[in-house]
C-alpha cells in the first residue's frame, strides 16, 4: 500500500490535487508546497510553547525558502521571521510582514543592510561579531535610533550532522565564542549602551539534527551565562534564542523526533536552571527552517532520456537537476521519489536519477527502484521544500522553476517560472571597441 495519497487514475495527489495536472498546468520542473503541512508544523511549535506556558517567538528561518507568498503564510500563522540579507529583508517588507517580528542574522552584515534594518525598525538584530557592534554603535548614534539585539554565541556543541552544516562548534565563522571570554567582552561592549538594547543570547548548533542532547547542552550553557551576568551585573536578559536545526524525514533511514519534543526538552532545561535563582524566566525563541517547510515541498520533473551502462546502471534524466536542488551534489543528500503517473504499478527497476546539467556529478538520486519509466512520465521527488529553490541557480543558463502552493484542492502560482528573457535581462551588450 502506498504511503502517499493516490487518485483513481493511479496519480499522486499533493494537497488533494492530481500532481500530473499541476505539471501540465504549470510545467516542470515545478516546486509544489502543500500549505496545510506548513500550517500544521507552525501551529505545532506555537502550541507547544503555549502548553508549557512559556513566552516565545517561533521565527521561520527563511533561508530555507524565501518568497513574498511564503512570508505571508508565516504571517498568517503568527510566526516571526529570520532573515539573513537585505534581499530577504526586502522580500519580507514587500510581503507586509510585521517588522517588529523580523530578526536579522548574518556574520558579515553590511552597513547598507544594517541601515535598511534600522530604517524599517525591525524587531531585533542578531549581532555576530565585534565589527558589527562598532558599526551598530555608529549607525544608531548617527540616526538617534535604538535597536534591540541578541548576541550570537558559539557554545562549543558538536551537533551530530553533516560537517558543512554544523555551526555551533568552537571552530566556526559564526558568533562570539562562549567559552573563551569573547561573549563576556561583547556583553561589556553593549549592556549599558544608550542606543543598543541587549535582549539576550542566541545560538544555532547545526541543521538536520535528530536528537535533543545538543539542544539541551546548548540551552544549559547559554542560560547559565545569562544567570552569571545577572548575578555579576544585575542585568536581566529577557530572550534566549536556541536557533533551528530540527531534523526531518527525507528517507526511511531518517528518524527525527516530533518537533515538539525538541522544544519541550529545551524548556525543561531552562526552567529547571532558572528555578534555582532570582533570574526571571526569559522568552524562548527558536528558528526552524527545514522542519517548517521541508516535507511540505515536492519537486515535479518530466522524465526524458535514458541511458544504460550495461551491468552498472540505468540513468534516467529529468528536466532539472543540481540547478534546482544542489543538495545531493553538495552534501550527498538522499531523497525519495515516485513516478507520479504510475503509482499503481508494482514492477520496478533500478535507476539513477540524473539532472540535465553539464556535470557528471549532477545526480539527484544515486539509486532508486521505480516502475519502468518512459519519456514524459512525471517524477515526484519528496521533501524538497527546504534549501531547494532557495539554493537554486541559473547554472548552464537554465531557467529557475516555478513554485506553486496547494491547499485543500486549490492551487496558486507563488513564484513564476523564469523565462529566456529573464536569463539575459541583466546582460549588457559589448561596447568596448575592438582594437
Ligand atoms: N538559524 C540559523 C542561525 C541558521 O543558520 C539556520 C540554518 C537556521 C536557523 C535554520 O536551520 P534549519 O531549521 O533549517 O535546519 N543548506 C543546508 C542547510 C544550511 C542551514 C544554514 N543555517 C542544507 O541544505 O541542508
Amino acid at each position: 500500500v502506498s504511503k502517499h495519497a493516490v487518485n483513481e487514475k493511479g496519480h499522486l495527489l499533493i494537497g488533494g490535487i492530481d500532481s500530473t495536472e499541476l505539471a501540465k498546468t504549470y510545467g516542470t520542473p515545478l516546486f509544489v508546497y502543500d500549505l496545510s503541512l506548513i500550517r500544521e508544523r507552525a501551529r505545532g511549535f506555537n502550541n507547544t510553547f503555549k502548553e508549557q506556558n512559556v513566552q516565545a517567538q517561533v521565527a521561520y528561518a527563511s533561508k530555507a525558502f524565501s518568497s513574498v507568498a511564503m512570508y505571508q503564510v508565516m504571517k498568517q500563522e503568527n510566526l516571526s521571521l529570520d532573515v539573513v540579507s537585505a534581499g530577504e529583508l526586502f522580500t519580507a517588507i514587500k510581503a507586509g510582514f510585521p517588522v517588529e517580528r523580523i530578526h536579522f542574522h548574518g556574520n558579515n552584515k553590511s552597513k547598507e543592510e544594517l541601515l535598511l534594518a534600522l530604517e524599517h525598525k525591525i524587531g531585533c538584530i542578531v549581532v555576530d561579531n565585534f565589527y558589527e557592534i562598532e558599526l551598530l554603535k555608529t549607525l544608531t548614534k548617527e540616526h538617534g535610533q535604538k535597536v534591540n539585539i541578541l548576541l550570537r554565541v558559539t557554545p562549543g556543541v558538536e551537533a551530530h550532522t553533516h560537517d558543512y552544516i554544523t555551526t555551533g562548534q568552537q571552530d566556526s565563522k559564526f558568533g562570539f565564542d562562549l567559552l573563551n571570554g569573547q561573549a563576556d567582552k561583547a556583553f561589556q561592549e553593549v549592556y549599558q549602551h544608550d542606543y543598543i538594547h541587549l535582549l539576550g543570547l542566541h545560538c544555532h548548533i547545526g541543521s538536520q539534527i535528530f536528537d535533543t542532547i545538543g539542544f539541551k547542552v546548548a540551552a544549559e550553557k547559554l542560560i547559565k551565562k545569562m544567570i552569571e551576568w545577572y548575578n555579576d551585573y544585575g542585568f536581566q536578559c529577557s530572550v534566549l534564542n536556541l536557533g533551528g536545526g530540527f531534523g526531518i524525514k527525507y528517507t526511511e533511514e531518517d528518524s527525527p523526533l516530533e518537533p515538539s519534543v525538541y522544544v519541550r526538552e529545551m524548556i525543561i532545561v531552562v526552567k529547571d536552571l532558572v528555578a534555582e535563582t532570582n533570574f526571571a524566566m526569559p522568552e524562548i525563541w527558536i528558528e526552524p527552517g527545514r522542519s517548517l517547510v521541508g516535507d511540505a515541498g515536492s519537486s515535479l520533473y518530466t522524465i526524458g532520456s535514458e541511458k544504460e551502462v550495461p551491468d552498472v546502471r540505468k540513468y534516467l534524466a529529468v528536466d532539472g537537476g543540481m540547478s534546482d536542488n544542489i543538495r545531493p551534489a553538495l552534501y550527498g543528500a538522499l531523497y525519495d521519489a515516485v513516478i507520479a503517473n504510475k503509482m499503481d504499478e508494482t514492477n520496478v527497476e533500478d535507476y539513477t536519477i540524473a539532472g540535465k546539467c553539464c556535470e557528471s556529478g549532477d545526480k539527484l538520486i544515486e539509486q532508486i527502484s521505480l516502475p519502468k519509466a518512459e519519456p514524459g512520465d512525471i517524477l515526484a521527488m519528496f521533501c524538497t521544500g527546504a534549501y531547494g529553490y532557495s539554493m537554486a541557480s541559473n547554472y548552464n543558463r537554465l531557467v529557475r522553476p516555478a513554485v506553486v502552493f496547494v491547499e485543500n484542492g486549490k492551487h496558486q502560482l507563488a513564484v513564476r517560472r523564469e523565462t529566456l528573457e529573464d536569463i539575459v535581462h541583466l546582460d549588457l551588450p559589448l561596447t568596448l571597441e575592438k582594437e
